[in-house]
């Protein structure tokens, strides 16, 4: 199997010892970093781990972890799957999916692991756009449209990577009965969710025929815990999941479980933190865009992490990343997304002064 290079990844790793070092961060997709320590200390009964049994944990998870994300996302604890990140999420759910034949439909621009993972499961890939003149709107019937009578699954990534739109629950129930009604399954992806700029919408797990993928990476903010999980009410699929997890990973680190589920106890001021970042800076940028009028333009998110603006006289954005990057200040080209005149600004690591970091890329813009 031969796997595409993964343009994103290489990208930021290849300034990981820049000299002179990447100041701002703008690449990545995380909410604000947090020490293991800061964690622990959230609450009233500090985290202790030095009596941890450093055995496996079992394959689904641990129960009080299972028992905390049922409570995160309104539903049964006994649908949760503990996965390795999000990543492990969607690798376990394409090979229960695959079968000869079989396509599966992601978007475009889109999360680049979908289309490159649910190939190296050899599942084909149909995609369905989200355009720019339609301010990226995820609605059922632009998924839809994208189906073939092979198709045995659809992904939405709400709020979605890199654009920063949100499908509203209306759709996402539309699309998950027409789905159901023509033997596919609905995956909404919702490592971003609850992050939210206008409305707030819920999560889709209590939906039937939905399978949700979350994780701790992305509004949750602890990435470097590679927890992630797979909620699915189906418990046939659920059982076929839980043994290609045996044999995956045999389970995850009862360490990082127990940090993930005391986190997860503390959701709330970590949500909290997260979405103030991102509002303070998703204000920085539209004031940028509004000053670089002409030059760059957008469409404003609608919740996530990201923002995916273009440069108006469609040119190449690497050339700027890489002048940016020598500058320190560190954005991700949009040729990692398959549209080269865009750039992904991540909006929710950066604690203090994304505006200065914006100033050097807009002082680079208009040279
Ligand atoms: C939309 C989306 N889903 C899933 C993932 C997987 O992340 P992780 O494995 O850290 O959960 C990512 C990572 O960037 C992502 O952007």
């Amino acid at each position: 199997m031969d796997l595409h290079p993964f343009l994103l990844d290489q990208w930021t790793a290849r300034f990981a010892d820049a000299s002179p070092a990447i100041r701002f961060h703008l690449a990545g997709s995380t909410g604000p970093s947090w020490t293991l320590a800061e964690i622990a200390a959230l609450g009233d009964t500090p985290l202790d781990l030095t009596n941890t049994p450093l055995g496996y944990s079992s394959a689904e998870g641990s129960r009080a972890l299972r028992e905390a994300i049922g409570a995160y996302h309104g539903v049964d604890p006994d649908w949760v799957v503990i996965t390795t990140g999000g990543s492990e999420a969607l690798s376990l759910l394409f090979c229960v999916l695959e079968r000869p034949g079989a396509d599966i439909l992601v978007p475009d621009p889109g999360y680049p692991a979908y289309d490159a993972m649910a190939r190296a499961w050899r599942l084909k890939t149909q995609t369905y756009r989200l355009t720019r003149e339609a301010r990226y709107a995820q609605t059922a019937d632009v998924v839809l449209a994208a189906m073939t009578a092979h198709s045995v699954a659809a992904i939405v990534n709400t709020p979605h990577n890199p654009t920063g739109s949100v499908m509203k629950r209306s759709e996402l129930a539309l699309l998950a009965g027409e789905a159901a009604g023509r033997g596919m399954a609905l995956i909404v992806d919702e490592v971003f969710h609850p992050i939210y700029f206008g409305m707030p919408q819920p999560s889709a797990a209590d939906l039937d025929n939905v399978i949700v993928v979350g994780d701790m990476s992305k509004a949750l903010s602890l990435p470097g815990l590679r927890l992630g999980w797979i909620i699915d009410r189906d418990a046939e699929r659920r059982s076929r999941l839980i043994t290609a997890r045996s044999y995956f990973a045999i389970s995850h680190s009862p360490l990082l479980e127990i940090v993930a589920t005391h986190a997860l106890t503390h959701s709330a001021a970590i949500l909290a933190r997260a979405q103030a970042v991102a509002d303070a800076n998703l204000r920085a940028v539209e004031a940028m865009v509004e000053n670089l009028r002409g030059l760059l333009d957008w469409v404003k998110p609608e919740g996530g992490t990201t923002v995916f603006p273009w440069f108006v006289d469609g040119r190449d954005s690497r050339p700027f990343c890489e002048a940016a990057a020598a500058k320190g200040v560190l954005i991700a080209p949009g040729d990692c997304f398959g549209q080269s005149h865009h750039l992904r600004i991540g909006i929710a690591n950066h604690c203090e002064g994304l505006e200065h970091g914006l100033e050097i890329a807009a002082a680079i813009i208009k040279a």
